[in-house]
């Protein structure tokens, strides 16, 4: 039984967390807030990530305006059960439970997600990966009608989920989560911004800075719900959410951040 009639999630941004607080309260707690004050309330973790417990402590007492989207990553059923129970220490709830990575897909949903979300305790049930390799087995779980979300890396440079992903989870009506949005840890060529002045056309689209260009031409594909930039620093956390607001890019102001991604 589906919980959730309402499907989409946005779109708007919200704050990813992989590689940046890990254990570290303070700073959690720093990047929560201004999440939070920007109007940022969907946060994206995982047991991979180690970021669980400070988050849920960053969140804190502001844990009812905050939407905490985690995962399940392990083969087996036992540790996915002992990853749950954590998580509803350090959170109370999870809106939104991913399967990361499809790792045991099928296992973790029938074997006990599902029975979760039917009692109320979870939202959504969504399923990752990271890796177009893997977009066979993906859309194959989204075929089944069984999954609310998918997460998907999508950014100028990483593009293939719009051929595979993107129409199917139009098509079912599942709402996307995009990682990656900024290209990643590794994405120091994407995040370069372009020459002073290229970014002008898109002033009056509320954009200032290369990094909400990128992450409104996520958002301004309507398939797409969510972007999840991660970042260490809380006037970054400000900077990216000042792109999941309206107006979104026309496709000529789409195509002017693919031209200046790719120079
Ligand atoms: N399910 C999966 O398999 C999977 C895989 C990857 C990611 N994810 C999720 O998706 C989230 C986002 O992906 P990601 O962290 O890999 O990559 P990302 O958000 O595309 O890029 C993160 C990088 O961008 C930098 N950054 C952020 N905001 C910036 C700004 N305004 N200006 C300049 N640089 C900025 C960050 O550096 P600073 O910290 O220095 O700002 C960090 O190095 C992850 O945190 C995680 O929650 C899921």
């Amino acid at each position: 039984m589906r919980l959730v009639e309402e499907r989409r999630l946005g779109p708007v941004v919200g704050l990813g967390t992989y590689g940046t607080f890990r254990q570290d309260i303070v700073l959690a707690r720093r990047l929560a807030d201004a999440a939070l004050a920007a109007g940022t309330t969907v946060f994206d973790s995982s047991p991979m990530y180690d970021s669980e417990q400070a988050l849920g402590a960053g969140l804190a007492d502001r844990r009812g305006t905050a939407r905490v989207a985690s995962k399940i990553w392990t083969s087996s059923l036992e540790e996915g059960r002992r990853q749950y129970k954590a998580q509803r220490r350090y959170f109370g709830r999870v809106e939104i439970e991913q399967v990361h990575n499809l790792v045991a897909w099928r296992e973790h949903l029938g074997g006990w997600i599902e029975e979760e979300r039917d009692a109320g305790r979870i939202d959504r049930i969504g399923v990752t990966h990271w890796s177009s390799g893997s977009f066979g087995e993906l859309e194959a779980a989204l075929e089944t009608g069984r999954f609310d979300t998918v997460q998907i890396p999508l950014n100028p440079l990483e593009r293939e989920a719009e051929r595979r992903i993107l129409p199917l989870a139009a098509e079912r009506g599942v709402a996307v989560i995009v990682m990656r949005p900024l290209g990643g840890s590794e994405g120091v060529r994407l995040r370069r911004a372009p020459p002073a002045g290229e970014l002008d056309p898109l002033h009056e689209l509320g954009v200032e800075t290369w990094t909400q260009a990128l992450l409104k031409w996520a958002l301004s594909d309507s398939r797409v719900d969510l972007v999840i930039p991660a970042t260490s620093r809380p006037e970054r956390v400000v900077e990216n959410a000042g792109a999941g607001s309206p107006p979104w890019f026309p496709p000529e102001a789409r195509a002017l951040v693919e031209r200046l991604a790719t120079a």
